[in-house]
C-alpha cells in the first residue's frame, strides 16, 4: 500500500516478477551492509562499494564485521548466488546501476552536528560515474534540509540526476529482520519516477510505502529515534517519581503501554539510551533546530536525564554499599549499550565502570560478546569470561545489561560465589523472586527494594 504525501498515489507497478536493479549501494558499514545483503537477498543484483580494501576482503570471505544475527549466512549465500558483487572501484560499481544508495557514515562532529563530508564525497564520485537516468538515493541518516542541499552535486552532462531520501530503520540486535519487517518504508523525493523506482526495491516487503517531500522524509527519521529517546527518558523520571512515592514502575509501565494511543515499546525504565543512533540523532535534531533559531526544550531534557540515569545508577550502588566503595568488588554484567549485539558506542557500562573505579571499586565486568570491544574503552578493567567468575568474591553484583544469560543465571549458585549478596539491576530484568528466594538484597530501577526473608536458606558462604 503506497500513501503519498507529495504525489496522487503512484502505483508501482513490477512488470512481471523482474526485479528491479541493478543497484548500487555505497558504504558497507552497518546500514549499507545490512541493505546491500538484504536487496541482494530478494533477487536484486546488488553492487556494495566500500573504500576499506580489507572490510571488502572479509566480507569476501563471508564475515560480516558486525554482530547480526543471520547475516554472515544471507552475506554468504547471496555471493554464492552472484546476486551481490563486492567493489573497491566506484565506476565498476556504478556502471549500468539504476539506482545508487548513499549508506556512508554521518558521525557527529564536535558541537553534535552530523558530519556530511562522507555523504558529499561519495555521491560526488558516484555522480561523476553514474549513467543518465540513473536514480541517486541517501539512505544515510541527514538532518532536514539536507537532500534539497545536495542536488547541487548531482548534475550530469548538464542535467540534474533524480535525488531521493530513503531512511533506514534498523535496530541493532535485529538488522536483518527490521530490513524485512519494516514498520513503513519511506521515501522523500520531489521526482515522482525517481520515487516509484526506489520504492519496487521494496515492493517484496509487505510494509506501507509512504513517498513524501524529501524534507519531510528526513525529518521521520529523526522524529522516530527522538520521540523513542523522549519515551524512554520520560519512563525514567516516572520510575524516579516511583521510587519517591513507593510505586512500581513496571505496572505503571504497563499501565501506560496498554493504552493503544502510548504502547508499552520503548518504555523500559533503567539505564537508559546509548549505541549510535539515539545519542546521535538526538543531537543533531536539537542542533538542527538551533541552526535554524529553535531551542528545542524537550530534546535537551531527554538528552540530560539519560546522562542522570546513569549517575543515579552508581549512587545506587555506593548506597546499597554503605556509601563507601572504595576497595569494594563490584561485578558489572552486561557491556553492550544493548543485549544481541558487541556494540559499545554510548553504552551506559562504560559511564558506569568508569565512574565506579573513580570511587576506588574494584570492578570486574563480563559480557556475552562485548568483552573486547569494550577493553578497548576500559584497558585497565578487569574481564571475565563469563557471569560466574565475574561474581567471585564481588561485594556488589551489577546489571548493565539485559542479556537472557544473566535471567538464566543460578541464583543459588551465584550465592555461593558472592561475598555480600546484594544485587543492583539497571535493566528491571532479572525475576526478583528468584533472586530473592536465593538470599540476595535486591535493588532495580523505580520499584522498592526486596529483602530476603529473614529465614531465607542461602547457600553457605564459601569464599574462594
Ligand atoms: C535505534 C532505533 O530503534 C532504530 O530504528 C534506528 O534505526 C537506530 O537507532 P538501536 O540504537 O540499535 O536502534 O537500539 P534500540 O533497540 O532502539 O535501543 C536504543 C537504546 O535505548 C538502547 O541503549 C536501549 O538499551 C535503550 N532502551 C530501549 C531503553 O533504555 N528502554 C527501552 O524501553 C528501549
Amino acid at each position: 500500500m503506497i500513501r503519498s504525501a507529495a504525489f496522487a498515489s503512484p502505483k508501482i507497478n513490477c512488470v512481471g516478477n523482474a526485479r528491479p536493479g541493478p543497484v548500487c549501494v555505497t558504504g558497507a558499514g552497518y546500514v549499507g551492509l545490512v541493505t546491500a545483503v538484504c536487496l541482494a537477498d530478494s533477487g536484486i543484483e546488488v553492487r556494495l562499494l566500500d573504500i576499506d580494501r580489507d572490510r571488502l576482503a572479509l566480507l569476501a570471505r563471508g564475515r560480516a564485521p558486525i554482530h547480526e544475527p543471520m547475516l554472515d549466512e544471507l552475506l554468504a549465500s547471496v555471493l554464492e548466488r552472484g546476486l551481490l558483487r563486492l567493489c573497491d572501484d566506484t565506476a565498476d560499481a556504478v556502471r549500468g546501476a539504476t539506482v545508487v544508495m548513499i549508506a556512508v557514515g554521518t558521525p557527529p562532529l564536535s558541537d553534535g552536528r552530523a558530519d556530511l563530508s562522507q555523504v558529499r564525497a561519495a555521491l560526488t564520485s558516484a555522480v561523476a560515474c553514474a549513467g543518465s537516468d540513473t536514480v541517486m538515493v541517501i539512505k544515510s541518516t541527514v538532518p532536514p534540509g539536507t537532500t534539497v542541499n545536495l542536488r547541487r552535486l548531482c548534475r550530469h552532462d548538464g542535467r540534474s540526476l533524480p535525488l531521493a531520501v530513503c531512511p533506514e530503520f534498523l535496530s541493532e540486535g535485529s538488522a536483518v529482520k527490521d530490513f524485512r519487517q519494516p514498520p513503513q518504508v519511506v521515501i522523500g523525493g520531489d521526482d515522482a519516477p525517481a520515487c516509484r523506482r526506489v520504492a519496487e526495491l521494496f515492493a517484496h516487503i509487505n510494509a506501507p510505502v509512504l513517498i513524501t517531500d524529501p524534507t519531510s522524509a528526513e525529518l521521520i527519521k529523526y522524529g522516530v529515534n527522538a520521540f523513542l529517546a523522549l519515551k524512554i527518558s520520560f519512563i525514567n523520571e516516572i520510575a524516579h517519581l516511583c521510587e519517591l512515592v513507593g510505586a512500581d514502575v513496571e505496572t505503571v509501565a504497563d499501565g501506560l503501554g496498554a493504552d493503544s494511543r502510548i504502547g508499552r515499546a520503548f518504555l523500559g525504565a533503567g539505564l537508559g539510551f546509548g549505541g549510535s543512533c539515539f545519542p546521535k540523532d538526538v543531537r543533531a535534531l536539537d542542533q538542527a533546530a538551533s541552526y535554524h533559531g529553535q531551542t528545542f526544550e524537550l530534546l535537551r531534557a531527554a538528552v540530560e536525564i539519560n546522562a542522570q540515569q546513569r549517575s543515579r545508577f552508581v549512587a545506587k550502588v555506593q548506597r546499597a554499599l554503605r556509601g563507601n566503595l572504595h576497595g569494594r568488588r563490584i561485578a558489572v554484567l552486561g557491556l553492550a549499550f544493548k543485549p544481541g549485539t558487541d556494540d559499545v558506542r554510548q553504552a551506559a557500562s562504560i559511564d558506569v565502570i568508569r565512574h565506579l573505579e573513580d570511587l576506588g571499586a574494584d570492578v570486574v565486568a563480563t559480557d556475552p560478546v562485548a568483552r573486547s570491544t569494550a577493553a578497548l574503552e576500559l584497558p585497565a578493567t578487569r574481564m571475565a569470561a563469563d557471569a560466574y567468575e565475574c561474581v567471585r568474591g564481588a561485594d556488589a553484583v551489577v546489571i548493565v545489561t539485559e542479556w537472557p544469560e544473566y535471567r538464566a543465571l543460578d541464583w543459588q549458585r551465584v550465592a555461593g560465589l558472592v561475598r555480600r549478596r546484594i544485587v543492583i539491576d539497571g535493566r528491571n530484568c532479572l525475576d526478583a523472586d528468584a533472586v530473592v528466594n536465593a538470599g540476595f538484597t535486591y535493588v532495580s530501577t523505580g520499584r522498592p527494594t526486596r529483602r530476603p526473608a529473614a529465614t531465607a536458606q542461602a547457600p553457605r558462604q564459601r569464599i574462594a
